[in-house]
């Protein structure tokens, strides 16, 4: 069994290559830049011009697509030169498309552009299985709790999230390449709700940082969506790592 890894130098890619790395299947990855440090075939392709995609995907039975672009040409990316790849297609075994919960519900450009791609996946000939995950934990650092002004984390706190750990997605990814095509599965959520306010205090806590919290309201849809929880599912509470063991071992590791 070969399998490609598109986006390997990302989150989710290099959470993949990761484990990968320790179990017996044939790996081969592709992105623009060649991560360091890894011993795969890595071959390189983009999803902006189509260059590279059918050396790419040439010899492989299962894909399991990390690549993404949520700003840059993120139409082209996401939707027309997914069409591009799914074009190449008619040998592939299965394709593993790593999604986000509640995309229909919450009004923000880039799910509606994730969406599309579910569509276009599902209306294809490709056998396909569509994982959909909520906010990684690093995601929600690295966006929302990464800057603090005076000493102050300036957010949204009544934002809610249900992050999950990386590397627990990417085992439910690597758990699906056998299974076969599943079509959408049920999500895959963390284990704790959370509001961006709680999420940030912990994260004080445990990083014993002098920054205090000013939780903010903001207008509009995505933001009363995701107060609401739409990207949220309490019934599936599938990661085992909680944000609070995460930010622990980000602090084990410094
Ligand atoms: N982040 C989250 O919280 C989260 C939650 C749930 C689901 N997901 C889904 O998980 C998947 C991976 O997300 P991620 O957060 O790991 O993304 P990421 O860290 O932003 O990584 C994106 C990857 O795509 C590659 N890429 C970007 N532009 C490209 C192009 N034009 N052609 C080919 N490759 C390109 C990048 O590599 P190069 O720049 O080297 O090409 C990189 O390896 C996405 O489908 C995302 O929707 C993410």
């Amino acid at each position: 069994m070969k399998i490609l890894v598109t986006g390997s130098t990302g989150q989710l890619g290099s959470a993949l290559l990761k484990q990968l790395k320790d179990l017996d299947y044939q790996v081969k990855i592709t992105s623009r830049r060649k991560p360091e440090g890894v011993d795969f075939t890595w071959v390189y392709s983009n999803l902006l011009t189509g260059e590279g995609l059918e050396e790419a995907v040439k010899d492989v039975d299962v894909i399991i697509h990390a690549a993404t672009s949520p700003v840059k040409s993120s139409e082209n990316i996401e939707v027309a030169g997914f069409e591009k790849l799914l074009s190449k297609l008619d040998h592939l075994k299965l394709f593993i498309y790593p999604s986000i919960v509640g995309i229909e519900e919450i009004p923000f450009k880039y799910y509606r552009l994730k969406y599309k791609a579910e569509e276009l996946l599902k209306n294809s000939s490709v056998p396909y299985t569509i994982a959909r995950a909520s906010q990684f934990h690093s995601f929600v650092d690295s966006l929302l709790l990464s800057k603090s002004f005076f000493k102050r984390y300036i957010i949204p706190g009544r934002v809610k999230f249900q992050s999950v750990d990386v590397n627990d997605f990417a085992k439910h990814l690597i758990d699906l390449v056998n299974k076969g095509p599943q079509g959408k599965l049920d999500d895959f959520c963390g284990p704790d709700i959370m509001t961006l306010r709680e999420m940030a205090e912990l994260k004080i806590k445990i990083n014993n940082e002098a920054n205090t919290v000013l939780s903010i309201a903001l207008p509009g849809k995505l933001y009363n969506s995701l107060v609401e929880g739409k990207n949220t599912n309490p019934l599936q509470r599938k990661g085992i790592i909680t944000y609070e063991e995460h930010l622990r071992n980000k602090l084990d590791q410094r």
